[in-house]
């Protein structure tokens, strides 16, 4: 054949490859997520094979570990008693609650590791919803901000460096960036939760926190999030939530879930100049996690993959339990 292009050319040798590559991916763009709880024993989360609740004591080791690979950000999630948990979620402000006290003992021992947050009432409320749920069965909104934002001050004061606002509410990005100004928390970052659809992959991470939606004492409580979280089969409104989260002053714009929504990260690559980070959910790693486990896939491979296509589609940062694994597989390449 005579061809003018042959794009082969270029794919002939692993230098030729390398040299014409477009996106990497490596062990800075990754945030660690990590639960924790108050037992003494670390334990395994079934549904998520690799990933643990963590104690306080033996949390420190696996965040070292962690910035040892080179992983520069871990955020933070407690399974609490349900003991503590109550309708307005009162517990997520305790100053001396799981979250401040895994905060500033990390801080203490790791200064310089990132630490991001989540903001939300789920791991706090007893009806298992990120907001305050009346007796109607409406999530109130305005009302749930006055909580988020005295959750986000208790974690700023205790050292947390990126605030993570995860529950959807309107207006809850401008109101927590004032209350953490009036605090004098001006230096501390907002990591919104720009456009976090109402999934199903999320089913993992409420086993790991014992926190899906629950009814007692004859409450009417929604069985889903799909008044507050973004409906799948929409994309413009993503572009909406992103320019409001912009004007109300959030530093990064993060896309829930990841894998099965490139298509919102790549639309909002386009629309905004702020970073923006894909959350790889407990859901999406199960699936690779099991199917390596009964060897159909070969996970690092998978993985590798996977990671490779939230930075092609346009993210800076990636959320993922794979972040260990893939920044010891990213090493010796
Ligand atoms: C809670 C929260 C959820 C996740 C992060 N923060 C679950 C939910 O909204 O129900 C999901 C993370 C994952 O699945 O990995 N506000």
């Amino acid at each position: 054949m005579e061809l003018t292009y042959r794009p082969r050319r270029l794919r002939r040798t692993p230098a030729l490859r390398s040299m014409v590559r477009e996106n990497i991916v490596s062990a800075s763009d990754f945030i660690y997520p990590l639960f924790i709880h108050e037992g003494k024993e670390i334990e395994p989360i079934g549904a998520m094979p690799g990933a643990n609740r963590w104690t306080l004591d033996t949390l420190i080791g696996e965040v070292t570990r962690a910035w040892d690979l080179g992983i520069r950000c871990v955020v933070l999630f407690p399974k609490i008693a349900d003991s503590l948990k109550t309708e307005g979620g009162e517990e997520c402000f305790n100053e001396n609650g799981l979250i401040p006290r895994a905060i500033r003992k990390l801080k203490k021992e790791l200064p310089e590791m990132t630490i991001m947050t989540d903001v939300a009432l789920d791991p706090y409320s007893s009806d298992g919803h990120d907001g305050i749920v009346n007796s109607d069965g409406v999530v109130l909104n305005d009302e749930t901000v006055d909580q988020l934002c005295k959750q986000a001050i208790v974690q700023a004061h205790s050292g947390a460096d990126l605030i993570g606002p995860s529950d959807m509410m309107d207006g809850r990005v401008g109101a927590i960036r004032e209350a953490l100004d009036d605090e004098g928390f001006e230096n501390v970052g907002i990591i919104s939760y720009t456009a976090k659809y109402s999934s199903a992959y999320y089913g993992p991470f409420r086993e790991a926190l014992d926190s899906a939606p629950r009814s007692i004492n004859s409450k009417p409580i929604p069985k889903d999030k799909s008044t507050y979280q973004m409906d799948s089969a929409n994309s413009r409104e993503a572009i909406t939530e992103a320019q409001l989260d912009e004007q109300e002053g959030s530093d990064i714009l993060m896309v829930k879930p990841g894998l099965a929504y490139l298509d919102i990260i790549y639309r909002l690559r386009q629309e905004s100049e702020l970073p923006i980070a894909a959350y790889n959910v407990s859901g999406e790693y199960s699936m690779v996690k099991a199917a390596a486990a009964q060897g159909w896939i070969d996970e690092k491979a998978v993985v590798l993959e996977t990671l490779l296509s939230f930075k092609r589609a346009g993210a800076d940062l990636i959320l993922t339990y794979h972040a260990c694994d893939a920044a010891k597989w990213l090493k010796h390449e």
